[in-house]
């Protein structure tokens, strides 16, 4: 079981935030999460995810045509951004370059922790201690700074930090400091690669399939060269099946873990009360018998209302499910509309790649 005193893998790094709490903790902060997470509370924060999107297409235009770029690493920026605009509004966009190498810093010690039990403790300075540690402190002066100034002045800031602020649960009672941390580390995470993959592989996918982009084109043709409002984002249907299919066909996670909670068979398997069972996103978008031509990638498969609960789940599915699941889909019609309107690209090296 995890054990909050001694944290290993992301828990060292995100705390007790949502991703890695268990039981009673878990079950408090989602329920005082989830009304941050609806999606008529998100279009609120529109504003800040188009300040990121336009901060986008102006680096691009500065390049010129013809310009060579690696969209992962497009995709990574806009996407921390994104993640940076809505938690704590302009306050800290100075600060941006030292938040991505801290975070991939810790994440890449959290990895190596899971694999190698006998590590050194923390307070030991070995190099990769003394770099874990001085990541922690860029990361955790900045966020503990916000809040402590938020805290002393309160004044509205429209951004998920002072959503997480002022969110209380059923007993009338607030966030700790430290919890807001560990919730701030959690929505980082959790919230910016898995969106800048979704977009990478919709880009990808779009320059390999011109008829999927052309239709793309005339949907959003209707907003005239507008950035989308977020009535025009219920509108675009075909944008929308884009992104499932492009979740179906390349999940952005592609395995998960549950714990088995009673000794189950499963198809002459027997999977032991306790045990922890890791199983695959990718083989249940990509099976026959919940798929026709799985490896066509086919937009038009998401344009009917037809229920798929078991067989699609990029966002995972039960109680866990990703309680951002509607912030990503905002964030990613919004994006894609604005780099579509905007830019044409084509892939470098296609000959070595497949689909
Ligand atoms: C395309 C983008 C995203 C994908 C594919 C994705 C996928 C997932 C998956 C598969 C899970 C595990 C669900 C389960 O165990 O059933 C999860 C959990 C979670 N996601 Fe996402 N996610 C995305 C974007 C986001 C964003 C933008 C945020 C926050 C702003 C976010 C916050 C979280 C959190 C906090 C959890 C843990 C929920 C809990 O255990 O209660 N995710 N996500």
């Amino acid at each position: 079981m995890y054990d909050p005193k001694k944290p290993t893998g992301l828990g060292l790094v995100l705390g007790q935030g949502l991703v890695t709490s268990q039981g009673e903790l878990w079950q408090r902060q989602r329920r005082l999460m989830q009304p941050v997470f609806q999606r008529s509370n998100l279009a609120s924060l529109l504003p800040q995810i188009v300040t990121a999107g336009n901060n986008l297409l102006a680096r691009w235009r500065l390049l010129g045509d013809g310009a060579e770029v690696n969209l992962a690493d497009e995709m990574m920026q806009v996407t921390l951004e994104v993640i940076t605009q809505t938690m704590f509004s302009t306050s800290v966009l100075d600060k941006i370059e030292h938040i991505a190498p801290a975070l991939d810093t810790l994440l890449r010690y959290a990895a190596k922790s899971v694999m190698n039990p006998l590590r050194m403790p923390l307070f030991i300075p070995t190099k990769t201690n003394r770099e874990f540690n001085a990541a922690s402190a860029v990361l955790d002066d900045l966020i503990y700074g916000i809040i402590g100034q938020r805290r002393a002045q309160p004044a509205a800031h429209n951004d998920l930090l002072d959503m997480l602020l002022n969110a209380s649960d059923n007993n009338g009672e607030f966030m700790s400091d430290k919890q807001v941390r560990d919730e701030v580390m959690t929505i980082f995470t959790a919230g910016h690669e898995t969106t800048a993959n979704l977009l990478t592989w919709t880009l990808y996918l779009l320059a390999r399939h011109p008829d999927v982009l052309a239709k793309l084109h005339q949907e959003l043709d209707n907003l005239q060269g507008n950035i989308p409002t977020a009535e025009d984002l219920q509108q675009l249907v075909y944008t929308k099946a884009v992104l499932n299919e492009s979740m179906r066909f390349r999940p952005p996670v592609g395995i998960m873990m549950r714990r088995i909670s009673k000794n189950t068979e499963l198809d002459g398997y027997l999977l032991k009360q306790g045990r922890l069972v890791i199983f695959s996103i990718y083989n249940i978008h990509h099976h026959p018998d919940f798929w026709q031509q799985p490896e066509q990638f086919d937009p038009e498969r998401f344009l009917n209302a037809e229920s798929r609960r078991f067989s699609f789940m990029p966002f995972g599915t039960g109680e866990r499910i990703c309680i951002g699941s509607h912030f990503a889909l905002l964030e990613s019609q919004l994006l894609l509309s604005m780099i579509i309107q905007h830019f044409d690209w084509q892939l470098l090296n296609t000959g070595r790649s497949r689909n």
